[in-house]
């Protein structure tokens, strides 16, 4: 049985790599809309029409469940696409309520890492309200990082730099947790520990997915069929270059705890 992952690019990769890890027993299709990536600077109406025809052309290739691996497709489509296609879906939002949680005992604030549109939308803002009831929740859009994780930048001078200027009006001591609220932001998470300051910590949704993920492979009975962590990999541009691409980040992603070698374009 195979499992559809969908992203813009190749931050959804950054929850295959989990799901390659905790369930090995399943088969992948990943499908990255490289016609139209970024999603997260463009019109909600335009990026909705091609989330359902990414979606759709996922669909011929015979998936059994679907994950919407990027926080801003599930905002704008998650409802309407399971109202469209009777298989299970899974999709992502910005890990929000555990953050709070986590900083429910220190008081320390949390910042939310997302892209413009993920923050723009009435399903961030519900959120928002719905768990944020100390006001302890900070939002930041950083369109420009998934460019740059796009282009496999990842020398941490430039990103350094970056990350050093969008957080220069944020008194830091006063945050406990900063939140990746965008599939592409886990590929900076090793340049972000090391700059942020100890006391911060990083999350992402990844592992809560994926655990969302092999829960509901499980009620609807397709765990455990034969699989054995093949991934198909697909873009809407059909470009071998980006098919490439997307193996050697992924490649990257799973061996990334073995290795220190950096991940750049040759
Ligand atoms: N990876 C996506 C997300 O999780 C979208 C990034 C983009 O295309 O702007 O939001």
């Amino acid at each position: 049985m195979r499992i559809g992952f969908f992203d813009s690019g190749i931050g959804g990769l950054t929850v295959l790599a989990e799901a390659l890890r905790r369930l090995p027993d399943m088969d992948f299709v990943y499908m990255a809309d490289t016609l139209h990536v970024p999603y997260g600077t463009k019109p909600k109406e335009d990026v909705k029409a091609y989330i359902f025809e990414s979606v759709a052309t996922m669909m011929n290739e015979g998936i059994d469940a679907l994950v919407v691996a990027c926080n801003t497709a599930t905002s704008i489509a998650i409802a309407e696409l399971r109202e469209r296609y009777s298989l299970p879906i899974v999709g992502m939002e910005p890990a929000v309520k555990p953050a709070v949680e986590m900083n429910r005992a220190t008081g320390k604030r949390v910042l939310v890492f997302a892209t413009p549109l993920t923050l723009q939308l009435p399903k961030y803002y519900a959120l928002v309200s719905r768990v944020d009831d100390m006001g302890i929740v900070d939002s930041l859009p950083l369109p420009e990082l998934v460019h740059y994780c796009e282009a496999l930048q990842f020398d941490k001078l430039v990103m350094n730099e970056y990350f050093k200027g969008k957080l220069a009006d944020y008194d830091l001591d006063q945050y406990g947790i900063i939140v990746l609220g965008c599939t592409h932001y886990p590929f900076y998470k090793d340049i972000l520990r090391e700059l942020l300051p100890a006391h911060i910590e990083i999350v992402d949704g990844n592992i809560g997915t994926v655990k969302r993920l092999s829960a509901l492979v499980n009620r609807y009975g397709i765990a455990g069929s034969g699989g054995s962590g093949q991934v198909q990999f697909m873009c809407t541009g059909n470009e071998p270059a980006y098919i490439d691409k997307m193996q050697t980040a992924l490649a990257y992603l799973l061996e990334k705890d073995a290795t220190t070698e950096p991940l750049q374009h040759s």
